[in-house]
């Protein structure tokens, strides 16, 4: 089973990734987490660039393929492989980000991106995707304490630092997406205690563990 999660700044991905994996492994299936991007040497490589808050000047066609090349190389090296053994994956972020993030945030060609998406993953699709959804608001005040209390407010916080404004359009364009294919998305309400978003979370995967 290969399932991503998406979700604006600080809408709790990690901590419901960590509770997807517990959970699994109590059913004896030892997931792979990983995440975009970052999830392979190259992609840490381009994550570093890609968060650093100094690089304001990053063209977004140029952020956009490095966006791209380490999920090609990601699903190439470290995706594929694990699916092909027979593993779960579970994976922070995936092209929906990029549709959302440089499509709606950004403003580039949504539908040019999602066959740009079909190359990159070589038309490896989820089989489901969980959309925690946030007010960005809430999501950003998450967000900045954590970097704050990490020390990353530097390194970390590009997107973090951008106008609430383009935080909602990347929150609408996650929305969009979720109508679009309605049978892959779980559209999870984000806020409340981790437990209660993880029973919501549970409840939409259970349906896809065969
Ligand atoms: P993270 O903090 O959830 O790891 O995500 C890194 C940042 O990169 C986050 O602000 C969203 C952004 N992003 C994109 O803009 N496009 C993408 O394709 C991905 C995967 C992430």
């Amino acid at each position: 089973m290969f399932v991503t999660f998406e979700g604006v700044e600080g809408s709790g991905k990690s901590t419901q990734i960590g509770l997807v994996r517990q959970w699994l492994a109590s059913l004896g299936r030892e997931a792979l987490v990983t995440r975009q991007p970052g999830g392979c040497a190259l992609g840490l490589e381009l994550r570093r660039i890609l968060l650093d808050a100094r690089n304001t000047h990053l063209d977004s066609t140029a952020e956009l393929f490095m966006y791209l090349a380490d999920r090609a190389q990601h699903v190439a090296e470290v995706i594929r492989p694990a699916l092909d053994a027979g593993r779960d994956v579970l994976c922070d972020r995936y092209h929906d980000s990029t549709v959302a993030y440089q499509g709606f945030g950004r403003g580039l060609d949504v539908e040019r991106l999602v066959a740009l998406g079909r190359m990159a993953t070589g038309g490896l699709a989820p089989h489901a995707t969980i959309l925690l959804d946030l007010p960005p608001e809430t999501g950003l005040t998450r967000a900045r304490g954590r970097n704050q209390a990490v020390g990353a407010s530097q390194s970390e916080g590009r997107f973090e630092a951008l106008e609430l404004d383009f935080h909602q359009r990347v929150r609408e364009g996650f929305l969009e997406l979720a109508r679009r294919e309605p049978g892959r998305f779980a559209v999870v309400h984000a806020a409340g205690s981790p437990e209660d978003v993880f029973a919501r979370v549970r409840a939409a995967l259970e349906a896809h563990l065969s």
